[in-house]
């Protein structure tokens, strides 16, 4: 293993992502991220749309492979794994909250938030609902448990989402845009309890975002521009 921080979760070197139209044109995405998230660190990263956010966080919740780099989780190189192998990876490490919230519209609040657990070691029923239970407690909505999501606010849904990210403990929480499609003071709600969960389980928060108040709560800020990362204060364009 040579990875240069021993104690990184996650481990970015030298990662490009090039995608080939069906034209034949190809668009330099990514151009060489070097990225290391230490345990509990808040990361926020900021960027144009389109400067390719989503397709870093992607490489970083191994949901897509590098055109070239290496992408360690923990220590290993993952590049190179089996797919079985990243996902269980993916499952045990890392959890994703979205700007649209991906919640199973047929399944209660509670069931969304226990449906991760079923691919765990601990499946039994009984232990899962009652591990959903006190994560939906944690974000205030133990009242909720049985409602269907489209009988939620967006606030409340994206509550759920966060409970559901957080069930199986991850050590890594992706966030993209997650308060994009809430209202100012909602949005701020949610980032509160985000950062106040991510802080009480030493959760590293990596949170793709627009909104410089949540960059100014984070530990550090990431430009992402022209396929390169750098800290924002070294940006000459945001
Ligand atoms: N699978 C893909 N195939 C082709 N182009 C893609 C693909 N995914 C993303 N892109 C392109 O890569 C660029 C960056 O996209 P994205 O990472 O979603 O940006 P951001 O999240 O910063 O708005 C965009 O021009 C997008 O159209
Ligand atoms: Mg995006």
């Amino acid at each position: 293993m040579d990875s240069a921080h021993p104690t990184a979760l996650l481990e970015l070197q030298n990662v490009t992502r090039t995608f080939t139209l069906p034209s034949g044109e190809r668009l330099d995405i990514l151009r060489g991220v070097d990225l290391t998230v230490e345990p509990g660190e808040i990361v926020a990263i900021v960027g144009r749309s389109g400067s390719g956010k989503s397709t870093l966080l992607n490489q970083l919740g191994l949901l897509d492979l590098p055109t070239s780099g290496s992408v360690r989780c923990n220590g290993v190189e993952t590049t190179t794994m089996r797919d079985s192998a990243r996902s269980r990876l993916r499952g045990e490490f890392l959890g994703f909250i979205f700007q649209q919230f991906h919640l199973l519209d047929r399944r209660t609040a509670l069931e969304n938030v226990a449906e991760p657990l079923l691919y765990g070691s601990r499946a039994d029923t009984r232990h899962r609902f009652a591990r959903a239970s006190a994560l939906l407690e944690e974000v205030g909505l133990a009242d909720r448990a049985s409602s269907m999501p489209h009988l939620l606010s967006g606030g409340e849904q994206q509550r759920v989402a966060i409970a559901r990210a957080l069930v199986r403990s991850p050590r890594v929480l992706l966030a993209d845009e997650p308060t994009g499609s809430l209202d100012e003071t909602t949005g701020e709600r949610v980032l509160q309890l985000l950062i106040d969960l991510v802080a009480g389980q030493r959760t590293a928060l990596i949170i793709v975002t627009h909104d410089p108040d949540i960059a100014a709560r984070a530990d550090r800020v990431l430009t992402l521009s022209g396929g390169m990362l750098q800290a924002a204060s070294e940006s000459v364009a945001a």
